[in-house]
């Protein structure tokens, strides 16, 4: 660790200085030590009327699985106006941000598209994209630095989730940076203009899926799109509208946090390089680094449910209505539940950080995103033995979809 570093992840401030300071860009960008301050305060911290503030594991365990904690769904944002958003539009119609019953419709809908037998058929997708990318940067470096992020942890997973779409190669790129725009609706916003660009990439991805959808049902094919529009076509099981709207959940979820897995793996290796090093040889052990990467710094930090009605929760009243905000990158540090949470350590037991949520939301593409880490990088780091970071890396000004925006490496100091 950098010295510059060091000084970053040591407790900088108190709690009330730590809770106005997190959705700043600078909070932002360095959270960890704000959650260290925040924890002065307790695993349950009410912020007032409108919300409370969850970091403790127990408590965020059981937030997921109680039915009375609902996700953010239509109705809760046409009552703030977002819905007016093409980006809300669209993730309101999506099993993500729907409760029950309309959740259980789509999820049983696309099960199968996560199941375990899809996962397996993938990987050499997976394999395929990570030796081209691992051959092109080959290509690209003549001695200075190049962005890991640009030439390989965004492109591997736009790769693999593309060829299962069946979106042409020419097109991706365009969607890649329209998925990032996208994503950035999930932050905690102050001005209805911040949703702009979230609303300009939602459009380019619902224009994109909804041409694409009309074509594969001119035209089947075997891909993803295909089977979809003809079970939802045989079943009447979503509207044309959810139909689109979860393959661009699919596009999304697919390649996001998959790419921010992957960036954070690789600083991680860097940092760590006896490691990173044990990754390019043993399975077990790329298994479990990635398993620790989830805990160490997830690529989503949080979570947000609504109370359906009044909650007694953890000594604390949480109003109907108001919002719980549960802090997974928190709660993957309870010293309560991880021995030296802050230490990055491989060899962790029962270690099971919530990065994937929990209870009936439970991420469906866990597998998926597992198999594209776990594959990419020991590909990387087995071509590039010598890799080095080239200056800090930057993240994104995003927390809840948390990731590098850049990271600079060389391949052969
Ligand atoms: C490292 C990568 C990933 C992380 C950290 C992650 C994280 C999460 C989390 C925390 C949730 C729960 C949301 C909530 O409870 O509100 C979730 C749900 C979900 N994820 Fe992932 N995800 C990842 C990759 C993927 C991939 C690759 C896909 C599919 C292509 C995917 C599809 C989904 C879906 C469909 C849901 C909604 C499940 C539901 O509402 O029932 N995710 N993910």
């Amino acid at each position: 660790m950098t010295a510059t570093e060091q000084q970053l992840t040591e407790p900088l401030m108190g709690p009330a200085e730590a809770l106005s300071e997190l959705f700043t860009p600078a909070g932002k960008h360095n959270p960890h030590p704000l959650y260290d301050a925040l924890w002065e305060l307790g695993p349950v911290i009410p912020l007032g009327p409108s919300g409370t503030l969850v970091l403790g594991y127990d408590e965020i365990c059981t937030a997921l699985r109680d039915p009375r904690f609902l996700v953010t769904d239509a109705e809760v944002h046409t009552a703030t106006g977002m819905i007016d958003h093409s980006s809300w539009q669209c993730f309101t119609k999506i099993m993500m941000f729907s409760n029950s019953p309309d959740h259980e419709r789509m999820r049983r809908f696309s099960r199968w598209a996560y199941s375990p037998g899809q996962v397996a058929e993938r990987r050499h997708l997976a394999v395929k994209a990570a030796e081209r990318w691992t051959a092109r940067l080959a290509d690209l470096e003549d001695g200075g630095p190049l962005d890991l992020v640009e030439a390989f942890a965004t492109r591997v997973p736009i790769s693999v989730t593309g060829e299962m779409l069946g979106i042409p190669e020419a097109d991706r790129m365009a969607l890649r940076t329209a998925i990032t725009a996208a994503t950035t609706a999930f932050e905690p916003i102050f001005d209805r203009d911040e949703l702009l660009p979230a609303d300009a990439g939602m459009d380019l991805l619902v224009d994109y899926l909804d041409d694409l959808v009309r074509e594969r049902r001119r035209q089947p094919g075997d891909d993803v799109v295909s089977v979809m529009v003809r079970d939802r076509d045989a079943t009447g099981a979503l509207s044309e509208e959810e139909l689109v709207a979860g393959l661009v959940m699919f596009l999304i979820a697919g390649v996001q946090s998959p790419s921010d897995l992957i960036g954070t793996m690789v600083r991680l290796a860097l940092r760590h390089p006896a490691e990173g090093r044990g990754m390019t040889t043993d399975d077990d052990l790329v298994s479990a680094f990635v398993t620790e990467t989830l805990r160490y710094d997830p690529p989503n930090h949080v979570l947000t449910r609504a109370a359906g009605t009044d909650v007694d929760f953890y000594g604390h009243r949480v109003a109907a209505g108001s919002r719980a905000l549960l802090v997974l990158a928190a709660a993957n540090r309870d010293p309560r539940r991880f021995t030296d949470p802050a230490t990055f350590d491989i060899t962790r037991r029962d270690n099971r950080p919530l990065s994937f949520g929990l209870g009936p939301h439970y991420c469906l593409g866990a597998a998926f995103a597992r198999m594209q880490a776990e594959t990419a990088v020991p590909v990387l780091l087995r071509r590039f033995p010598r890799m080095a970071l080239a200056g800090l890396p930057t993240y994104r000004d995003q927390l809840v979809t948390r990731g590098f925006a850049r990271m600079d490496v060389t391949l052969t100091p």
